[in-house]
């Protein structure tokens, strides 16, 4: 079967055509909030890799503000403000900050454009999940959550070591949602602190 036909005949493609999400992603989305509860109603959310829109309905109908960034353009959605950017710039954080103070969640759905050589794209994902860490830690608000994607491999324990110094409760995913022959998995981080990072370096360094 064709690559599109496949597509069209998914459960989760014809689900979010019919009940109006610009994306299957939504479904996944809306499965991890069911189980790990990462956005609260009134949270100021950053969706990063937020393309073509799915999760920023999801987030849109948790009564939760919504920043959009992407380096394709989003069409408009009524209460979302989209950032042109590249997650990877460092210049990307300050644009963030200039429309955002205080961020309560951020999530990234960001997935680098597939080679086919899963080494490759193995790395690539880890790179930008790294970059979405970054702009988590310099944003988010004490006690915020975290979400992103990943691409399963040999990369992927010491991203979660990474990610974990920065959470109180670190939990690996894979939603119903996702293709079942898809590599992808989420990582869930919730309860930032900066503090748990910095004793943990510091008991590195001793
Ligand atoms: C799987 S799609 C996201 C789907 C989205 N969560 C939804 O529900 O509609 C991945 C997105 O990541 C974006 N992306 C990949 N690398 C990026 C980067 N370095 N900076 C910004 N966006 C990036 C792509 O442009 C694409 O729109």
């Amino acid at each position: 079967m064709s690559e599109m036909k496949k597509r069209r005949n998914d459960y989760y493609y014809k689900r979010a055509k019919s009940e109006g999400f610009r994306s299957r992603a939504s479904y996944k989305l809306m499965q991890i909030q069911e189980r790990y509860h990462i956005i609260r109603e009134g949270d100021v959310v950053v969706d990063l890799g937020a393309a073509p829109g799915g999760w920023l309905q999801v987030i849109l109908a948790l009564n939760a503000t919504a920043i959009a960034v992407d380096r394709q353009q989003i069409a408009p959605l009524e209460g979302v403000v989209f950032i042109k950017a590249d997650i990877t710039a460092a210049e990307t954080v300050e644009k963030i900050r200039r429309v955002a103070e205080s961020v309560d969640v951020v999530v990234s759905d960001a997935a680098p454009n597939l080679s086919g050589v899963w080494s490759l794209d193995h790395a690539r994902s880890i790179d930008l999940a790294r970059s979405a860490l970054k702009v988590a830690e310099r944003t988010l608000r004490p006690g915020g959550n975290f979400l992103v994607k990943v691409f399963q491999g040999d990369l992927f324990n010491a991203f979660v070591h990474e990610m974990s110094s920065f959470f109180s409760f670190t939990r690996a995913f894979n939603p119903q949602a996702s293709r079942k022959q898809s590599a992808e998995i989420y990582l869930i981080g919730k309860r930032f602190s900066r503090q748990q990072r910095n004793a943990l370096a510091s008991n590195v360094k001793q």
